[in-house]
């Protein structure tokens, strides 16, 4: 069950975004926001000046690797395709993740952006074993069958839907960045506004997923999820007082 202040902040954000314009700048600013904290989770050393200078006016500031400024931009172009998918009327498909995907790892894995791996995975330092790469397609299936009868609350929806995604780890890389983008179109194709995972929270979400993978006990991940979802709404209300 949702928490009353979640309900709450809910509507207050449904409001705020039926106007377009505020949607608008949240959604822009976003952009850079989500390119800079999700590929830092990853890895990536970009600060997030450096990211909004890449994203806006293509300077490679500072002398990051290449593949730190092709991943900021990479992120910026799959979360437009997120927007862009979060207003058909009809249900997530797994083209749509591929999609995702494919603009994640573009010009840096091409062999395999858009494409299921077809070898195992495993994680170092976790004890979680992943599914056999056969079953991937099979397991995506069911992935986003669940998605489209699930009929709980969105946040609840998106945040199944991500730990599902990540404990198939259907790619050889890019799964994180992309199960969260998934969270975000779930979210957005829900009249709601994408939650920022911080690269300081990078431990507790971790630890969230592991223990929800090892435990099947998913009660704290869902408490991360939802305490991420009230700040970055309270974050978004706040931008406009
Ligand atoms: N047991 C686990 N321990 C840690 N991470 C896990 C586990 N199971 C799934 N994950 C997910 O795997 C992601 C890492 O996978 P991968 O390297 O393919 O993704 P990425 O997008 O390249 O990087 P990142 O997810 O770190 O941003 C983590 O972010 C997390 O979402
Ligand atoms: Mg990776």
């Amino acid at each position: 069950m949702l928490s009353k202040e979640i309900v709450l902040k809910e509507t207050e954000i449904k409001n705020l975004i039926k106007n377009s314009q505020s949607k608008r700048v949240i959604t822009d600013y976003l952009s850079t926001e989500l390119a800079y904290t999700s590929n830092a989770i990853e890895g990536n050393t970009l600060t997030r000046k450096e990211t909004a200078l890449i994203i806006s006016k293509d300077i490679t500031s500072g002398s990051k690797p290449l593949k730190d400024y092709i991943e900021a931009k990479n992120h910026a172009t799959a979360f437009n395709l997120v927007l862009e998918l979060s207003k058909k009327k009809s249900d997530i498909e797994q083209d749509d993740i591929l999609r995702i995907h494919r603009q994640i790892l573009k010009g840096i894995d091409d062999d395999f952006a858009g494409r299921y791996r077809n070898v195992s995975v495993r994680i170092a330092g976790s004890q979680t074993v992943f599914p056999n790469s056969a079953k991937v397609y099979a397991l995506m299936s069911d992935l986003i069958e669940n998605i489209r009868a699930d009929n709980s609350a969105a946040i609840c929806k998106a945040a199944k839907a991500h730990l599902n995604f990540v404990s198939i780890h259907p790619f050889i890389d890019g799964n994180g960045r992309t199960a969260r983008l998934l969270l975000n179109l779930i979210l957005l194709k829900n009249k709601l506004l994408p939650i920022i995972i911080r690269p300081q929270d990078r431990k507790h979400y971790i630890d969230v997923i592991e223990e929800a993978q090892t435990t099947k006990n998913a009660q704290n991940y869902f408490k991360f999820i939802f305490s991420v979802h009230l700040r970055s709404m309270k974050f978004y209300l706040r931008m406009f007082k």
